[in-house]
């Protein structure tokens, strides 16, 4: 059944500057990263993603690289990354990467020479990004290309006065994107990936992957995302990467690549295919959107949580990768509000058992976990009062959209407190202390009040913590074949409840609960005469469900 090392994996993914500080200056870094090895080896972690660790102005914290082969300082030296990649790997531990292709930043050599005629290597590089002259207009102005609006909001073509043209950036206007259409561009990252690969790293998570390609016509629509998202040609470049480096390392590839359909999924990431060896594809990240909110539109605008829709988007990537290529399981990344304050309850009357009935919801499904920073004691969305709290570059240019649209400075808060990617970048809670244990000086932003009572001092101590449960599910994943397993769904239209069944080479299992607040009725989907309850998030009593009330039942031995 197993044919690759990864299908065993258990992921645990660090957002390096808020993870843990070891130096006093208040962001995170890699020996901080060193210092807590142990802690993610208890959890049953033996594969790391760390988010960028390159030198970088950090205008988008780090995924705007300005030298490839550089550790950025905030985070520590290339002996500290190094030393992790060695202890990593002396405790059966894999590291995982970012990889951004997409773009640089605006201060890479390679745009300093690109954008500045007088540069002696200018001829070289201008190609390497996307130029466009724009339009002359009339009056003899110049018009921007297209009306494109890039992923942060905003028009995605800037004007560089000194070549007189506009360049094509989907994100920040820090990070101007590459043109893979160049193949001496292209020669160039394949250097660079194989110069990581030779350092020691296991894998890659492509950023952005998707957007590889561009409509080289730029036709004029609004917003124009089609134009540069999943395009045919960037298989072409994915492929050739997996080809020439991936496949031959033996490396985990996480690819990012929202709304795929199911064919192009398994272009990616079927076993025949193998651009990439797992998708992250978003299907159950944003199902609570209210299409009728103008004030702070997309996916700002909070609606109703629909678990219908949550668990319709779980089982068709089951069904999607099932012995067709290998599924992932993750509640969401540093671009999404923490999952018990999106999708549980984080009132402190509903906060534990919220967040345990949300893992058992989750990881006991087949294909890879990856357990983003916090989650597993349930960290939740910031308290931020300020709009200065925020650090996120995205958060800036949608606040100026939220005002234009006529929101309100309240209406705004509380779109970003609900959805900003902020929410889940606010300093790892180790302990109840000033700076949540994350830092011994001022945290680079906010720690959330709230971990006084959330950290893992505290649950370290507390058996039946929110860590405990991830400790139990995760352990239990590696003592049975649930990965390889393949669910029976029940209640899939239901709103209030899950229930699923499996085998798994030892045990058969049941797992049921409540997504709600109110109690339900319990009428098992399946004979519980052969079965224990195996463990609860709550004390059980037999006809009825409590709220958020969830349930692990499995063959007796
Ligand atoms: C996706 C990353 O997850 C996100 O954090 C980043 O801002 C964009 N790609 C641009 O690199």
């Amino acid at each position: 059944m197993k044919k690759y090392w990864w299908q065993d994996a258990i992921i645990y993914q660090i957002y390096l500057r808020s993870f843990k500080d070891s130096n006093g200056d208040g962001i995170g870094d890699i020996p901080g990263v060193i210092e807590k090895l142990d802690y993610l080896k208890r959890l049953s972690v033996n594969t790391l993603w760390i988010s960028p660790h390159y030198d970088s102005p950090m205008d988008d914290n780090g995924y705007d690289i300005r030298d490839f082969f550089k550790v950025a300082e905030d985070y520590g030296t290339m002996e500290d990354f190094k030393r992790l990649i060695e202890v990593a790997h002396a405790n059966d531990m894999k590291i995982v990467t970012d990889l951004v292709l997409n773009h640089t930043s605006d201060e890479h050599p390679w745009f300093q020479a690109a954008k500045d005629p007088s540069h002696p290597d200018h001829a070289r590089y201008h190609d390497y990004y996307i130029w466009h002259p724009g339009h002359v207009q009339e009056d003899g102005s110049k018009k921007r290309p297209t009306r494109w609006i890039s992923w942060f909001g905003g028009s995605v073509w800037d004007y560089n006065e000194a070549t007189e043209e506009y360049y094509l950036h989907i994100f920040s206007k820090k990070m101007p994107d590459l043109n893979w259409r160049n193949d001496a561009m292209r020669n160039e990252l394949k250097a660079m990936i194989q110069w990581w690969i030779d350092l020691g790293i296991d894998g890659f998570r492509i950023d952005a992957s998707n957007h590889l390609e561009k409509n080289w016509d730029f036709p004029d629509d609004e917003p124009g995302y089609q134009h540069f998202s999943s395009l045919p040609k960037h298989h072409d470049y994915l492929q050739e990467l997996a080809d020439e480096l991936f496949m031959p390392n033996n490396l985990l590839i996480l690819g990012e690549a929202g709304g795929a359909s199911k064919e192009e999924a398994l272009q990616y990431a079927g076993f025949d295919s193998n651009e990439f060896n797992m998708l992250i594809h978003f299907g159950h990240v944003w199902v609570d959107i209210d299409d009728s909110n103008t004030l702070t539109p997309g996916k700002w605008a909070k609606g109703t949580v629909k678990l219908s829709k949550i668990k319709e988007a779980l089982s068709h990537w089951i069904d999607v990768f099932h012995e067709k290529g290998w599924n992932t399981l993750y509640w969401h990344n540093h671009d999404h509000p923490r999952v018990v304050s999106h999708y549980g309850n984080d009132d402190p009357l509903y906060h534990e058992r919220s967040a345990k009935m949300l893992a058992a919801l989750l990881y006991l499904l087949p294909g890879t976990p990856i357990v983003y920073q916090g989650e597993e004691i349930g960290m939740t969305n910031v308290d931020y009062q300020s709009l200065h709290d925020f650090k996120d570059v995205e958060v800036f240019t949608e606040y100026e959209n939220f005002m234009r649209h006529g929101a309100s400075h309240e209406i705004a808060m509380q779109a970003l407190r609900d959805r900003a990617r902020d929410n889940a970048r606010a300093p790892m809670q180790w302990s109840s202390s000033d700076g949540a244990g994350f830092t011994a000086g001022t945290p680079w932003m906010p720690v959330v009040k709230n971990h006084t009572r959330i950290n893992v001092a505290a649950q370290e101590k507390d058996p039946n913590s929110i860590l405990a449960w991830y400790r139990m599910l995760l352990a239990l994943r590696k003592e049975d074949a649930i990965a390889y397993s393949y669910p029976t769904f029940y209640h899939l239209d239901k709103d209030d409840r899950f229930a699923y069944a499996f085998s798994a080479s030892h045990h058969d299992y049941y797992v049921v609960g409540n997504f709600t607040q109110e109690p339900l009725e319990f009428i098992p989907d399946v004979s519980l005469e052969a079965m224990d309850l195996w463990a609860a998030n709550t004390d059980v009593s037999p006809g009825e469900l409590g709220p958020y009330e969830t349930r692990i039942y499995r063959t007796k031995k």
